[in-house]
């Protein structure tokens, strides 16, 4: 049984300068994903550090946060049937290199820090990352038909 649900995509730094924005949005969208949400976000350093609490402490920490507040952000809400692991599989595993054929981080990412994309990693993630950046107004529900199917 599948489940609708929402997840946070953050395009970072190295795919907007990759100038592959639009690519990473029509592969949502060809995938069969609703864009729920989505707002360009230049990140200051408490920004980010919240957003990636989970990581603080590790040895990674200070130069990932430097390069995710290298430039501007594009944060999405995307919604689809079982959206937080299907949108996991299409980024890839975190190592670019290492990513699966066909991903967007094996497609366009460079290493395991600059690898493109991030993506919400379970429910309870999603939840937060979600109310991180956008107000319940902001992200739905919204259906793109339903303007049809009220005649
Ligand atoms: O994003 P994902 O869930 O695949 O990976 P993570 O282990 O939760 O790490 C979060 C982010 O930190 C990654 O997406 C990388 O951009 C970055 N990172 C890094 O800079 N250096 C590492 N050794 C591991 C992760
Ligand atoms: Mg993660």
């Amino acid at each position: 049984m599948s489940l609708l649900q929402k997840t946070c995509v953050i395009i970072k730094p190295d795919g907007v300068g990759k100038k592959v924005v639009g690519k990473i949005i029509d592969r949502f969208e060809s995938e069969g994903f609703t864009l729920q949400a989505m707002r360009m976000v230049r990140p200051t350093r408490e920004l980010m550090e919240g957003f990636y609490a989970e990581h603080k402490g590790k040895s990674f920490f200070e130069p990932f946060i430097r390069f995710v507040t290298s430039g501007p952000l594009v944060v999405m809400v995307w919604e689809g049937d079982d959206a937080i692991a299907r949108v996991r599989k299409i980024l890839g595993a975190t190592n670019s290199p290492e990513a699966a054929p066909g991903t967007l981080r094996k497609s366009w990412g460079t290493d395991n820090r600059r690898n493109l994309v991030h993506g919400s990693d379970s429910p309870a993630s999603a939840v937060r990352e979600i109310a991180y950046f956008f107000s319940d107004q902001e992200h739905g529900p919204y259906d793109p038909n339903a303007w049809e199917k009220a005649g």
